[in-house]
């Protein structure tokens, strides 16, 4: 059995932990709505104590916890191919990866594949599942743009972010984006959003993770806000939970259809897309 991989706990780089958990809880408890055997597998691998997400994994608002971070997966997946269909051998560029693998998963045969995050989850990265064929894996602060010279966009590209910009403030998504549109005119870009009822409910998590600057960081209550954020760009959005798909599976329960519409509601949970 290879080495195990060490995750540095109360790091930013230690909230991919619970995508990930996410989406491996989800495959097993919602079978016929999301499939997702590399997450299992990648947990396995890592040296990190699963044992308090374990107990809790039973609960209502763990396994609905668990179909958030599936639903989002499942709707970057919906742009993604819908990209791929017209531009059959772009980039996919999956911003702030993590250990997810949804560019294989959207792998058409044609497309190359990016994934992009900080130095040590890179490492990390290449050691659990090394670059494929037409995979590169680019450590790099997003925020710096340099990786942006080691994309190949000529082919067109799509740029995807989960549970990424909630870390960014608005200056800085805003720069990330601008930069895009110069870089890549007729890509597409998209990214989760919060309102700022959602930012104040997920306070208390990311302040655990040793996010200091969180209060500065990106909420979206209205999307019509963002309009003029990139000269020329069309904005639109849809709900995270069901604006995608309906969630149909047997263990999805009436209290998690509750929730879901809560969240596309109240807490103005969103995917948004930027087609520059
Ligand atoms: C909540 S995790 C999500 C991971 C992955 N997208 C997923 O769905 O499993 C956030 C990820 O964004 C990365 N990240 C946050 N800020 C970043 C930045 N400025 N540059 C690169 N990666 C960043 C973190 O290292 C972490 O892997």
């Amino acid at each position: 059995m290879p080495d195990k991989i060490a995750i540095e706990k109360g790091s930013v780089q230690e909230t991919l932990i619970i995508p990930l958990y996410g989406r491996k809880l989800c495959a097993e408890v919602f079978p016929q709505l999301y499939t997702d055997p590399s997450a299992a597998r990648i947990c396995e691998r890592l040296d990190y104590d699963f044992s308090e997400l374990d107990k809790q994994a039973q609960s209502t608002f763990w396994r609905f916890g668990a179909l958030e971070a599936a639903m989002r997966q499942l709707d970057m997946q919906w742009e993604i191919r819908d990209y791929l269909v017209t531009h059959p051998r772009a980039a996919v560029v999956n911003m702030g990866c993590g250990l997810d693998q949804t560019g294989r998963a959207c792998d058409n045969g044609s497309c190359r594949i990016y994934n992009v995050d900080m130095p040590d989850i890179i490492a990390a990265r290449e050691e659990l599942s090394p670059a494929g064929e037409r995979e590169v894996n680019i450590a790099s602060d997003l925020n710096g743009f340099g990786w942006m010279d080691e994309v190949d966009g000529s082919e067109g590209a799509i740029f995807f972010a989960a549970g990424v910009f909630y870390y960014f403030t608005e200056v800085q998504a805003r720069a990330l984006l601008n930069e895009l549109a110069m870089r890549f005119p007729g890509s597409r870009v998209v990214f989760d959003t919060v309102g700022k009822l959602g930012k104040r409910l997920m306070r208390s998590t990311f302040k655990s993770f040793g996010m200091e600057n969180y209060d500065e960081c990106l909420y979206v209550e209205d999307v019509e806000a963002l309009r003029g954020w990139v000269p020329g760009a069309m904005v639109s959005a849809r709900g995270y939970m069901l604006g995608y798909y309906p969630m149909d599976d047997p263990a999805v329960t009436g209290l998690h259809r509750f929730l879901a519409r809560l969240c596309d509601g109240p807490v103005k949970m969103r995917i948004v897309r930027f087609d520059l």
